[in-house]
């Protein structure tokens, strides 16, 4: 969703941005902006579209001497994706520059409490922000001012705001949107994600909620202090030092991030199995194990294909560990107020891990007094930091909207989790993970036919994946990743429900592909897609070698049961790569999504 870049320092400001709004642009989003200083014309300049960040960095010259400036991408939420909308936004007398992600929820309120007299150009809340500040500014100073705007505002932000009459600060709060600071000799940046710093910060520091951050420029020195709401200066927060690999945010010679983050599936389980190795077992920690002590309940909550990962784990929890286990969306749990066992343990699953809808789940459970464990990609994030404890599934940061390394890797670490609390520890996972790892790999080498496959087979607008137990949640996954990146009109169906509604659906040439990974309902899916041929349907089979039957259409070396998710899903990958290359889609920007949902 939204990315925020700020800075100021000896850098050119409009590179430092720009370069870092493409760092960010894997959060998805629909237009993006930047308003600059130019100190020859001593005036500040936005430049802000519908569209790519390419289009901003090569539509206009920026002087080389600007040196202070603030960025966005903007992810639509309030009012339509246009030039209008897009950020950065201005008050009304232009005094105050703002860029914002997140959402207030409060702000026909405020309008109509305190800006009756006010004309807003857009149709953003973000406006609003800038209003509010303007309006306060006439009796307070300006940090009195921001700081009474915050104190009115309820919702998630965190923004940037530029007074245009001190070219020497820039501003900054943070209450439940991400928002880090980063750090060099030369210059201090701002953004939503520490991605955005590569190359022009040493250091960063992440931020609590709630916190007002003013940064200066003095003589050729840049300093911060951070304050709370109140205006109490806080101590800084931990510094980071900056450790990424370059490698692992380009394409190494892929056409794009997801077929690239396809391929290092098999490397993510083999990563994890390092991680996770005590002597020659793989195990999750005594702290995380001690957790589950006197455990009577465990609920899993996530989005999207975490929470595919979590119906998944779910099975684990029970099958393995013997843990009666639910598994919620986690947007819906936060307003379905369920009734909780007492001793229940709250896992939490989010590649990003900072998910609005997650966390707003931990923070009432929290408050009620659970145990709470996230599973994630990111230990910095705000789910890692603020649940009781985190597992790390060490996937590496997955830049492609369409997840899919983080799926396996959430899948793994769940596995590892519930096996290390199982009494007998029921599983070799070691030799399991890595033949899976092994027959992972098989699939991806075989990719050029799946591509066949795909050009042969899936010719309609729809398409339906079935499958029973655990091939049935594979097919949601599969589904998913199937609509989100090919626009194609797809459900994941529990095979035995087909006849039950959705074959009225089916029609001649619609492709069905069956999930058969699991001997004991290898012959039920069959007859389901049986019925499904009987419609005209074009069938495909996805199997096991020792669930397959005369001519399946892929085959795959066989793993143990429980684990088959981790490869039945690879094929599935695929074929909506393919799918979506062969259409001409912006694979790894898919329209309307965004990476990173820090909105409920
Ligand atoms: C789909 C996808 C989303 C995310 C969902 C939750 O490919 O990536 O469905 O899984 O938005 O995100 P995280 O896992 O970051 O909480």
């Amino acid at each position: 969703m939204c990315g925020i870049v700020g800075y100021i320092g000896n850098e050119k400001a409009s590179d430092v941005i720009l370069k870092g709004l493409e760092r960010l642009e894997y959060r998805g989003y629909d237009s993006c902006g930047i308003t600059y200083y130019d100190p020859k014309q001593k005036t500040f300049i936005t430049n802000k579209d519908r569209g790519r960040v390419l289009k901003l960095l090569n539509s206009y010259k920026y002087p080389d001497d600007n040196h202070f400036a603030i960025g966005h991408t903007r992810w639509a939420t309030h009012g339509v994706a246009n030039q209008n909308n897009s950020h950065p936004h201005f008050s009304q007398s232009q005094r105050f520059v703002i860029v914002h992600n997140g959402v207030i929820d409060n702000h026909k309120e405020l309008v109509f409490k305190y800006l009756n007299n006010y004309e807003f150009v857009s149709d953003t809340d973000t406006e609003v922000i800038a209003n509010l500040v303007e309006e306060f500014s006439h009796k307070l100073s300006i940090e009195e001012a921001i700081r009474k705007t915050i104190s009115l505002l309820e919702g998630s932000f965190a923004f940037l705001i530029i007074d245009t009459e001190n070219i020497d600060t820039l501003y900054a709060v943070k209450n439940k949107s991400p928002l880090l600071i980063g750090e060099s000799k030369n210059g201090i940046v701002l953004g939503s994600d520490v991605l955005a710093f590569i190359n022009y910060a040493e250091s960063y520091y992440l931020l609590e909620d709630n916190s007002f951050i003013i940064i200066k420029r003095n003589n050729g020195d840049f300093s911060f202090k951070i304050m709370d709401t109140i205006g109490f200066e806080l101590e800084k927060p931990e510094k980071h030092k900056m450790d990424f690999v370059t490698d692992e945010i380009g394409k190494a010679g892929y056409e794009h991030y997801m077929l690239k983050e396809i391929s290092e599936q098999p490397a993510v389980i083999r990563k994890i199995m390092s991680q996770y190795m005590v002597g020659n077992e793989l195990k999750v920690s005594p702290k995380i194990t001690n957790m589950f002590e006197g455990i009577k309940k465990v609920y899993i909550l996530a989005a999207g294909t975490s929470y595919h990962a979590g119906l998944i784990g779910r099975v684990y929890f029970e099958e393995i560990a013997k843990i009666p286990a639910e598994v919620f969306i986690a947007s819906e749990f936060a307003y379905n107020e369920p009734l909780i066992e007492p001793n229940s343990l709250f896992v939490l699953i989010s590649q990003s891990g900072e998910t609005a809808d997650i966390r707003s789940c931990l923070l009432n459970v929290k408050e009620h007094g659970f145990k709470t464990l996230t599973i994630t990609n990111v230990s910095s994030s705000t789910l890692a930091r603020e649940a009781d404890n985190y597992l790390n599934i060490f996937a590496g940061t997955e830049i492609a909207v369409a997840s899919t390394k983080a799926y396996v890797g959430q899948i793994a670490v769940l596995a590892i989790l519930a096996n290390t609390l199982s009494k007998q520890h029921s599983l070799d996972l070691v030799s399991e993970m890595s033949r899976a790892a092994v027959s992972m790999e098989n699939i991806i080498d075989k990719r050029d036919y799946i591509s066949e496959v795909v050009g042969c087979s899936i010719k309609s607008h729809d398409c339906f994946y079935i499958g029973r137990g655990l091939d049935y949640f594979v097919c949601l996954e599969a589904a998913l990743k199937l609509k989100e990146i090919t626009y194609m009109n797809t459900m994941g169906i529990a095979a035995g429900e087909l006849k039950h509604g959705t074959m009225a659906l089916i029609e001649k040439d619609v492709p069905v592909i069956a999930i058969i990974s699991q001997e004991h309902i290898n012959n039920n899916t069959r007859s389901n897609l049986e019925e499904a041929k009987a419609r005209e349907a074009t069938p495909l089979i996805i199997s096991l070698e020792n669930t397959s039957k005369g001519n399946d259409d892929i085959v795959l070396m066989d793993v143990h049961r429980l684990l088959s998710p981790l490869v039945t899903v690879i094929p599935a990958q695929l074929i909506a790569y393919y799918k979506a290359v062969e259409l001409d889609y912006d694979v790894d920007k898919p329209r309307n999504l965004a990476k990173s949902a820090t909105v409920e």
